[in-house]
């Protein structure tokens, strides 16, 4: 039986997703694919941290380690920030190793760059889980695309945001007490800026832009407004003229081609789409040309949404790649 090797780069709270479900669906790969899956290494930042993995596991705090690994079919990514992981993923990307990652600060803005490597070595990139997490608007999309032209996508695309706006009206409470349970909950990081500013949503935004339109708007031209400014009378006077809060990713394209977007916080009625998507759920609009309005709605971060968005990839990765396939 072929195996297929897997390096993970980061085992934070995805990739510890990523492996457990690695692990458990073994037999499936094994049934369905007939492949056997094996994790060969794993990239972390500290090495002295106690982690939840097998003793006889190969992990290093070394780039080079991992890369010097022979044979290895695909390389799941979920570090942090642009940097270091465009370098690596280009590494690997030439060499026609697939690889899928969740880093959707890296991949916002370095995503057309891969995807042209990845092109060029005939290997894939998966990027399912740097948007939304585990709601699956990039294959939607793409499947969309085949047939529709896309119009318009509004979504709620910053769980900790939505969460955060639902708890000031349902408790009644402050922003910033309203974070403090964000925090205590584990939904939002130690440093929540990213969240609640809008930063996080727009970069999410401009990779579902890249992928409808082909492009993105000049990043300087998109308004960018989060949360931090709303107080708990704002809420309460939208829910006493019937209207609710909801941070609204926004990108649409002009009847002459120009492409719009707006990242902001939205007043919105009871009939708009999102009036109801409360907690830390993402929900996403699309507009498109036949098939009219469709709206996606689902947990848009942790462990195993994100872990299962990148396994969903990597079953793409195996099930439609000559390289690393499966005698049928
Ligand atoms: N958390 C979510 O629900 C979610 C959802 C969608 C997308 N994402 C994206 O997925 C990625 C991972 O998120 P996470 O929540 O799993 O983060 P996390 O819990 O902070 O874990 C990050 C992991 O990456 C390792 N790491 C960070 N920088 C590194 C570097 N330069 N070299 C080697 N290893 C490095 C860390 O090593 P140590 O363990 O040694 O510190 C850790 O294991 C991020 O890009 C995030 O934006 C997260």
């Amino acid at each position: 039986m072929q195996t297929i090797k897997i390096a993970l780069l980061g085992f934070g709270t995805v990739g510890q997703g990523v492996f457990q479900i690695l692990n458990e669906k073994k037999e499936e790969f094994r049934n369905f694919f007939g492949i056997d899956v094996e994790v060969v290494g794993v990239l972390i930042r500290d090495v002295e941290k106690l982690r939840p993995l097998p003793a006889h596991l190969f992990v290093t705090d070394r780039f080079e380690d991992i890369a010097s690994i022979p044979d290895v079919d695909v390389v799941f990514e979920a570090i942090v920030g642009e940097e270091p992981a465009y370098s690596y993923l280009t590494y690997f990307l030439e060499r026609g190793i697939h690889v899928i990652t969740a880093n959707k600060a890296m991949f916002a803005k370095h995503g057309l760059s891969l995807q042209k490597v990845a092109e060029n070595y005939d290997a894939t990139i998966g990027y399912e889980a740097t948007t939304a997490g585990g709601v699956p608007i990039i294959k939607t999309l793409k499947n969309l695309l085949q047939v529709n032209e896309v119009e318009n996508i509004a979504g709620i695309l910053n769980g900790t945001s939505n969460f955060i706006l639902s708890e000031m009206r349902t408790a009644k409470c402050t922003f910033e007490e309203a974070l403090q349970n964000a925090q205590d909950f584990g939904y939002a990081e130690a440093d929540p800026t990213d969240d609640v500013s809008g930063k996080d949503a727009f970069r999410k935004l401009m990779i579902l832009s890249q992928l409808a339109f082909g492009r993105q708007p000049s990043w300087e031209d998109v308004e960018v407004r989060g949360i931090q400014t709303l107080t708990l009378r704002d809420i309460e006077e939208a829910e006493e003229s019937g209207m609710r809060y909801r941070h609204v990713a926004e990108v649409n394209i002009t009847g002459s081609g120009n492409l719009q977007a707006v990242v902001r916080p939205l007043l919105v009625g009871p009939s708009h789409p999102l009036y109801t998507v409360d907690g830390v759920d993402n929900a996403i609009v699309i507009d498109s040309e036949y098939l009219g309005k469709l709206t996606l709605i689902g947990p848009g971060a942790g462990r195993f949404p994100t872990g299962s968005a990148m396994v969903e990839d990597f079953v793409q990765v195996i099930s439609s790649k000559p390289k690393v396939i499966i005698p049928q």
